[in-house]
């Protein structure tokens, strides 16, 4: 009985149970419902998600694992309470509670939001602190309950925020995952990787979300996924897209996502205005550096080709200039480029 309470998933369930119950039984619930039911949350997707709210005294929680005879200290551990002078105090205060699970199902921390004009300063979301059992370079939001989609679907969404595969699934789409805040790991993608090989980036359309998709496409690219690009317009976040424009709209704009590769070659277009020579040059260049990093002989060529007749040069001179510059390229990068294949063809060429 005792090693049950001792469990640091058990405390975590206890206290998701806790959270949700506040949200739905006191008063000071009503002002947090009515938050959620004006972004489109309603009482379904709240006990699918196990949403809660955080009391805004800092002895709640406290109190109540105190009245279970659960050991604060083991709740400090788990980012529950904070610990100041031998005392504990809640961490999460007046903020609606988002349980985040582990691939097997088991609760291990709360993202917190603030809402309505609560106190910002401690940033719109509070996360649970890194633990043994909190570890956001492993932690993929959703994928306990995704898995089975994903695979019958054959695919994975993948989003930025925790909030926009809540969006996701209500709009039909259970195959739906995000990170926690941080940008996409070698063990997240490999984690998605034993799922399927196709993946959905569905970032913001903002310019972190632009940059998180640069970011990602190369890790996933090292493992072999297809990838593709699902463009959010106008800085929207795919959670006010779906708000927005519905379902069907957002059903289309995954149906016409976008590969990653050509999704590479028009984000660095975009930076350049063509109509000036020097931005072609500059342009050029950036290409270059891209199709360096492209392992397929067919796509480097299609990229180039397509370079040549964007800055209308001809693909000959083009592809010329790119084996000549590649080449000595490729020896200068020799100490800083891990990329292993292109090392053994530097070792094959002496
Ligand atoms: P966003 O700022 O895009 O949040 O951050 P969001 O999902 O659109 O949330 P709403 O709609 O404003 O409520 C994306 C993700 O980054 C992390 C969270 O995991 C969030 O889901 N984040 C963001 C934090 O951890 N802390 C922050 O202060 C902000
Ligand atoms: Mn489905
Ligand atoms: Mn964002
Ligand atoms: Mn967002
Ligand atoms: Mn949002």
């Amino acid at each position: 009985k005792e090693a049950k309470f001792k469990n640091e998933f058990a405390i975590l369930e206890f206290a998701k149970g806790f959270y949700h119950y506040y949200l739905n039984h006191t008063k000071d619930g009503k002002e947090a419902l009515s938050y959620l039911k004006e972004r489109g949350i309603d009482s379904e997707t709240i006990d699918a998600f196990g949403i809660g709210l955080a009391p805004s005294y800092s002895d709640a929680l406290v109190k109540t694992l105190t009245n279970n005879q659960y050991p604060l200290e083991l709740a400090a551990q788990v980012g529950l309470l904070n610990e100041h002078n031998g005392h504990y105090y809640d961490r999460f205060k007046s903020r609606i509670m988002f349980p985040i699970s582990d691939k097997l199902g088991h609760v291990v921390g709360f993202s917190g939001r603030v809402f309505l004009d609560g106190d910002t300063h401690l940033g719109k979301y509070v996360n649970s602190p890194e633990s043994n059992v909190f570890q956001k370079g492993k932690l993929i939001y959703h994928l306990n309950e995704a898995k089975r989609s994903i695979r019958r679907h054959n695919r994975v969404l993948l989003f930025e925020g925790f909030l926009d595969v809540i969006a996701a699934v209500k709009a039909g789409f259970d195959e739906s995952v995000a990170t926690m805040g941080t940008a996409l790991t070698e063990e997240h993608s490999r984690e998605l990787r034993r799922l399927t090989d196709k993946i959905i980036l569905c970032f913001d359309g903002d310019k972190a979300g632009l940059s998180a998709a640069s970011k990602a496409i190369p890790i996933l690219m090292a493992q072999n996924f297809s990838i593709s690009v699902a463009e959010f317009p106008n800085n929207m976040d795919p959670d006010e897209f779906i708000k927005t424009y519905g379902s069907e709209a957002f059903s289309k704009l995954i149906d016409q996502a976008i590969p990653a590769i050509d999704y590479q070659y028009l984000s660095i277009r975009r930076q350049f205005n063509l109509d000036f020579v020097s931005h072609r040059e500059q342009f050029k260049r950036q290409i270059y550096h891209f199709a360096y990093t492209l392992q397929s002989a067919t796509l480097k060529e299609l990229i180039l080709k397509k370079l040549a007749h964007d800055i209308s040069i001809g693909e000959q001179s083009i592809l010329q200039e790119f084996n000549y510059s590649s080449k000595s390229q490729v020896y200068k990068n020799v100490n800083i480029n891990n990329n292993k294949n292109e090392n053994v063809q530097i070792h094959s060429r002496q």
